[in-house]
């Protein structure tokens, strides 16, 4: 059975859908939304303010809003933007590690490289003041908490209005950056979308690559054969970043019966189950990932000549930012193989501590050591 009753963190029911074939096919289906007709009795994710009251829209309002977004956004973020990107991106990853090797062994692979490298990326795209992340960290993790509704609103309102002082701010000096051209692309009088969707992109940009920078590290750390394959050959690295995107979504955090929140817009038929219309449906990314039928051996990390694992979704809201986070990851694993001869955890691997109560999971804190 691929399909299943399940209690999401808020303590509420919904169905969990675990098969490859049927998570992929929902992912894609738009009769499954983030709004509802009536959100203030409709089961709930969680307690966040990002996957937890759902907003209230039609099907059309909601699919106009989408596309709006997916228009404003895609341009900046396509594949060819993103290559560009690279030589900057394994600058700063090189940058990152020289700092990193300064500063002596073991040293916390999470805060000196996994966390700025994606933050520094972003912060360049949108034209967000690097020297300003103390802040946005502190309001991006308040938002992402899943069980408090109170800290989660608060943050998420002053990452919004932070962001909408610098919508002004670039209203009068304009940059070379992804909020200036959505300014410059939107009517005026949206000042406040414009906040809403930077403020949206300075949050998915950094916490999930910063938790799949961290996981592939890790996992590579746990692997030194593989670390000594593509040391020898880096040609290697595409395949290795999938498997590292696979083997466990940086976004899945909290239960592993989850997944990625979606509501019914109308009634529909699963696997021979009926699920009415305002039913909370939780799409099992991670779940499709090991799915044995289309992975065989999923729980082990060996490149895989095939690979399309559902770590972006699918479909019409398929990761805008799958590109960069590729981009990055590579560019990271190669700056990574080329200085260390070897790389390990400086601490044995159930001392690591995991974030259970947030959207994004990943570690605290990465402790790690080398061989030049
Ligand atoms: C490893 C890193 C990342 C992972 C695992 C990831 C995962 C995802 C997933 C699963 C979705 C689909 C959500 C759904 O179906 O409802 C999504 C959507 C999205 N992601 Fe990412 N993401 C990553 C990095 C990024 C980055 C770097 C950016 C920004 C530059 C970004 C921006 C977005 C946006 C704007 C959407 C919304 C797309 C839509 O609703 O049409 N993501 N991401």
């Amino acid at each position: 059975m691929t399909i299943k009753r399940v209690r999401t963190p808020a303590g509420d029911e919904a169905w969990l859908v675990t098969g490859y074939d049927q998570v992929k096919t929902l992912l894609a289906d738009r009769r499954l939304g983030r709004a509802h007709p009536d959100p203030d009795n409709a089961p709930r994710f969680s307690d966040s303010a990002i996957l937890g009251k759902p907003r209230q829209a039609t099907a059309e309002e909601e699919h106009e809003a989408h596309a709006w977004m997916r228009r404003s956004l895609a341009p900046s973020f396509s594949a060819r933007n993103m290559e560009s990107m690279r030589p900057r991106v394994r600058e700063l990853a090189d940058g990152l590690l020289d700092a990193l090797v300064e500063q002596g062994q073991p040293a916390d692979f999470h805060e000196g490289v996994a966390f700025p490298l994606p933050v520094l990326v972003i912060c360049e795209l949108l034209g967000v003041p690097y020297e300003d992340r103390a802040d946005f960290r502190r309001w991006s993790d308040a938002a992402s908490t899943l069980n408090d509704e109170q800290k989660s609103l608060q943050g998420m309102g002053q990452l919004f209005a932070y962001m909408g002082e610098l919508v002004e701010r670039k209203k009068k000096e304009p940059g070379d950056d992804v909020i200036t051209r959505l300014i410059e692309s939107t009517p005026p009088g949206q000042e406040e979308q414009i906040a809403q969707l930077s403020g949206g992109l300075l949050f998915a940009g950094h916490e999930t690559t910063v938790a799949a920078i961290g996981r592939g590290a890790m996992l590579l750390s746990l692997n030194p054969e593989r670390w000594a394959a593509l040391r020898a050959d880096p040609s290697g690295i595409p395949d290795v970043v999938e498997e590292i995107l696979r083997h466990r979504s940086p976004v899945s955090a909290g239960p592993a019966d989850s997944g990625m929140p979606r509501y019914a817009m109308a009634g529909l038929d699963v696997d021979g189950v009926h699920i009415p219309a305002g039913d909370l449906v939780l799409l099992g990314i991670d779940q499709a990932n090991r799915d044995s039928e289309r992975f065989p051996d999923p729980a082990a990390f060996v490149p895989r000549t095939s690979n399309p694992h559902l770590t972006f979704g699918f479909g019409p809201r398929f990761c805008i930012g799958a590109p960069l986070a590729r981009v990055e990851l590579s560019e990271v694993l190669h700056a990574l193989v080329a200085r260390f001869e070897t790389f390990g955890l400086a601490v044995d691997l159930d001392e690591l501590s995991v974030r259970t109560d947030q959207l994004v999971g990943g570690v605290t804190e990465l402790p790690v050591s080398w061989t030049a």
